[in-house]
């Protein structure tokens, strides 16, 4: 027997957060959404999918699939509140009868817990450059050493300087002071956390957007003498729109950006109260976050790499993935500027990805949080703790298998796959189960300005079509993003050629599998073997996690039966 809409029993939880203020609450969850993925994802994304070609399908995806799941979440999450869940198992086990959607739940306490094992291991190198610009260790650099520094820090054990297991010593750090802001609670924690990082934040990346486009470096800078980094993305090419690739790109990064599909708005929103303004608030947050990404994002790192590095090199810079570019590099290109200047710039630039980084993963620590209170009567600061500890377990193997591929496995599965599945799911819940006369009166209840009721047809219809789109894609996408070739292939009995980032291809790790292949080198091979070791071994431990969540969940469910607690 499981819950149903209509049993409106109290509140059982003892979990009695709240927001302080609607500002407050406002930029938590912008600083929920502005993160890492904002300075770092995006610009990356962006050279790596053509510039112009990506700025088209990345707007049309943030209207038509983005700014409906902020509104699906903030008011799953406002409804689930009132019924006393704050996390998305038994949120979403309210909007239907059927038992099974407690378990499609999970995803959004594992996707949390998963995301914010890689995530704060990044943050806490943010953490540590800002200490190296203070110390001046970048000053004098040239751009190999600055590399090269780079490649010793997550070479765990070699010591940058002189600091032992530094990149230990700061993730610790780093888990620390999220899980202290978590004990601290919402309104007292959270909530204070983004009103003085989000500030700042602006404030610093104002400053570097205005370097980066006043920016006279070689013949290339924004401004003067050809403008390349901004033309390059912001004149649009509209052919791409043909290019299923470059879709699923964008798609991809407006999940992440506005951290859609996690479970992390619903448990924000469930605080809120009855009759708050949620259409409002769902879109002044969510377009605060794209003001961050596509104004203050694409003013910085492309302006700058560009300006010295030109764009020929800084597409090759980035087609070995996106971290490369803001900690293998910029710090070097800070340095250009001066010391004192360059230290500031370091600062800012680091500073701004710190507090983006941690309101982020703040974020992520709540849903947890919330489960166990509501659930077992946890304290705020056991819960606290506990997250802290967890995501120290689960994270030490992305600090100390960095190069093995533990990290990016994690992101993989976690940062990028589980957010389509469950935004899927609980679209298709929302739109189509719990049905959208209900949906719709979520939406609107208590907003000051009715949403265009062209949405309503979008949510239906729109929304769970592109998302669909986006899971198949994602799980059979061909080689090269070349569908025409791939359904040639299957017509001439050449088979389709599935793409190595596809899903399907990543779990039969294609793409090592071909590296191993390719080549005769003995000692290539023998680490390319372990490399399929270690991440199998990652893929094991995120599956655990995720059975141990529902586990947690039967077991919760169960206690609710006995203590004849429904809804
Ligand atoms: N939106 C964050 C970013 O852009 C990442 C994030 C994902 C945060 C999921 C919370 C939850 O970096």
């Amino acid at each position: 027997m499981s819950s149903s809409t209509t049993t409106t029993t109290t509140s059982p939880s003892t979990n009695t957060e709240s927001w302080g203020s609607r500002v407050g609450l406002i930029l938590a969850m912008a600083g929920n959404a502005v993160g890492l993925g904002n300075f770092l994802r995006f610009p990356v994304q962006a050279v790596q999918n053509g510039g112009g070609a990506f700025i088209i399908p990345y707007l049309i995806c943030f209207l038509l699939m983005g700014v409906p799941l902020l509104w699906i979440e903030w008011s799953m999450g406002r409804f689930g509140g009132k019924h006393g869940h704050h996390s998305t198992p038994f949120i979403l086990d309210t909007m239907d009868r059927r038992s099974f959607w407690k378990y499609i739940g999970v995803f959004g306490i594992f996707t949390n817990i998963a995301v914010a094992s890689y995530y704060c291991y990044l943050e806490s190198w943010t953490m540590s450059y800002v200490f190296h610009s203070v110390a001046g260790t970048f000053a004098g650099m040239d751009q190999g050493q600055v590399a090269s520094f780079f490649e010793k820090y997550v070479d765990v054990g070699v010591s940058t300087t002189g600091i032992p297991y530094e990149a230990v010593i700061f993730f610790l750090l780093c888990l620390i002071l999220n899980t202290w802001i978590l004990s601290k609670g919402l309104s007292g924690g959270v909530e204070k956390a983004a009103k003085i990082g989000m500030p700042l934040l602006i404030l610093f990346g104002v400053f570097l957007a205005y370097k980066g486009i006043t920016l006279q470096a070689g013949k290339e800078g924004a401004l003067f003498g050809g403008s390349v980094g901004l033309n390059f993305l912001w004149t649009p090419q509209f052919d791409s729109l043909a290019n299923p690739k470059v879709w699923l790109a964008a798609a991809g990064q407006i999940f992440f950006t506005l951290s859609v599909g996690m479970g992390t708005i619903q448990c924000y929103a469930s605080y809120v109260s009855k009759k708050d303004d949620i259409a409002l608030n769902a879109m002044s947050a969510g377009w605060m976050n794209e003001f961050v990404e596509v104004v203050l994002g694409s003013a910085i790192l492309i302006p700058i790499s560009v300006g010295y590095l030109g764009i020929d090199r800084v597409i090759e810079l980035t087609a070995s993935g996106g971290l490369g570019l803001g900690f293998r590099t910029m710090p070097f290109l800070f340095s250009q500027w001066g010391t004192f200047i360059g230290a500031f710039a370091g600062v800012a630039f680091f500073g701004l990805l710190f507090f983006a980084g941690i309101t982020s993963s703040l974020a992520m620590g709540t849903p947890w949080m919330g489960f166990m209170q509501d659930e077992f009567k946890w304290t705020r600061e056991k819960a606290a703790l506990s997250f802290g500890i967890i995501v120290l377990i689960l994270g030490l193997p992305t600090v100390l298998f960095f190069n093995e591929g533990v990290f990016d496995e994690y992101d993989y599965w976690a940062g990028t796959v589980s957010l389509v599945v469950f935004a899927l799911a609980e679209t298709i819940l929302f739109a189509w189960v719990f049905g959208m006369t209900k949906g719709w009166k979520e939406i609107n209840d208590g907003a000051d300005l009715k949403v265009p009721s062209f949405y309503k047809f979008v949510i239906k219809w729109i929304t769970p079509f592109l998302l669909i789109f986006v899971f198949v894609g994602s799980l059979i996408g061909p080689a090269g993003g070349d569908w025409g070739a791939a359904f040639a292939g299957l017509g001439n009995g050449e088979g389709w050629n599935l793409d190595n980032g596809s899903i399907i291809a990543q779990l039969m790790n294609k793409g090592i599998k071909q590296q191993i292949a390719a080549t005769t080198d003995s000692a290539l091979v023998e680490s390319l073997e372990s490399r399929i070791t270690y991440i199998n071994g990652a893929r094991l431990l995120l599956l655990a996690v995720f059975l141990t969540a529902a586990y947690l969940v039967f077991v919760a469910y169960k206690k609710r039966i006995r203590e004849g607690r429904f809804s």
